[in-house]
């Protein structure tokens, strides 16, 4: 049994973290502002409080002590980086350096952190391996970015292991219906899509049908939140028995174009999803999927619920029923 501080456990992913923890019989302790974040998506502890405030990081470390921590707090909608870049900067870099400067100093060794395949920017070439060039385009990748490297400098000096996690698209929910994604405002496809398609908004924008892919649609990963999940465990326990550090993609290795994705839905709702064509949006690369190799290497872990089927049924399920 482990106890973790999961900072960020009442959004989305961080809520299928702290189930799967919980699952396994840890201990969590959930730290969070609710800013974008709900209390009804889990049982345990909240601490609620800014992970940049630091006395209310030290007092909820000081509690008991933690084996190690998930960081999952961000700003995470790359538009309003665009309009806010300090915004994005002081939460997502300041917030990650005081929470890993809170964990040296109550002696947490280990530290998983969400960062994004936006680390990347354009892919030059798909799949995306780690290798590939770090050049993020907008002020949201590039926080992530910032703040795997101030992780990366800590490991170097050995005072905390870290994980940086870069995801792809996360999808799915929990499948009894009991976790999922509510976001307000929506920017993910399969939530829209499915919200379009219940009638609650208008029919979904694509946006391009003339890319270079095989439909002309925008190609991306879709990985399900229960594999983004047990992969925080894989690296989590990997750092707590002394794994290097380091920094690894978290996707299928298979891309989904947004056509396919529509009619995966229509496959497993019965009807059509309302969609209209719509200009291309400046800086959506064409198509990005994972090299997930590495995880599957150095952590023991690869995405189980690959069929876009079964991340739409899941998905379906709770946005018929959203429980908050
Ligand atoms: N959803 C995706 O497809 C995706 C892809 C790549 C990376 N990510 C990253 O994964 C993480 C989780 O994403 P999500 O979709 O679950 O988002 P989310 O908004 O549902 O969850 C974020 C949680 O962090 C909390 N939070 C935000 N700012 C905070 C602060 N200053 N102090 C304390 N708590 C704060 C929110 O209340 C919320 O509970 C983010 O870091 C995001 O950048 C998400």
């Amino acid at each position: 049994m482990r106890r973790v501080l999961v900072v960020g456990g009442a959004g989305y992913i961080g809520s299928h973290c702290v189930r799967a923890l919980q699952e396994r019989g840890d201990e969590v302790v959930v730290f969070d502002d609710l800013s974008t974040g709900h209390r009804a998506a889990f049982d345990c502890e909240l601490v609620q409080a800014d992970v940049r405030d630091a006395i209310a990081l030290d007092r909820a470390l000081s509690q008991q002590p933690f084996d190690a921590a998930i960081h999952l707090a961000a700003k995470a909608l790359v538009g309003e980086s665009v309009a806010r870049p300090e915004l994005y900067l002081d939460v997502n870099v300041g917030g990650t350096s005081a929470l890993a400067h809170a964990l040296i100093r109550a002696e947490v060794p280990a530290l998983v952190f969400s960062s994004t395949c936006a680390v990347y920017g354009t892919p030059q070439k798909t799949p995306v391996d780690e290798e590939h060039p770090k050049r993020p385009e907008s002020p949201y990748g590039l926080s992530k970015w910032l703040a795997e490297q101030v992780l990366e400098q800590l490991s170097a000096s050995g005072r905390l292991a870290s994980a940086s996690l870069r995801y792809f698209n996360a999808a799915g929910a929990q499948p009894d219906g009991s976790l999922g994604e509510s976001h307000t405002p929506e920017t993910h496809l399969i939530p829209l899509a499915l919200q379009a398609r219940l009638g609650q908004r208008p029919p979904l924008r694509v946006f391009g049908r003339d890319w270079p892919t095989p439909d002309g649609t925008c190609v991306r990963d879709y990985i399900h939140v229960l594999d983004l999940a047990s992969a925080h465990l894989a690296a989590l326990d990997a750092l707590v028995e002394g794994a290097p550090s380091g920094a690894w993609n978290l996707g299928t290795g298979h891309g989904s174009s947004v056509l396919e994705v529509l009619a995966a839905i229509e496959r497993q709702t019965g009807e059509p999803v309302p969609w209209t064509d719509a200009a291309r949006r400046d800086g959506d690369p064409a198509a990005v999927w994972a090299c997930a190799g590495l995880a599957e290497q150095d952590l023991g872990w690869s995405a189980k619920h690959t069929r876009l089927d079964d991340i739409v049924s899941d998905a379906w399920r709770w946005a018929r029923r959203p429980r908050y």
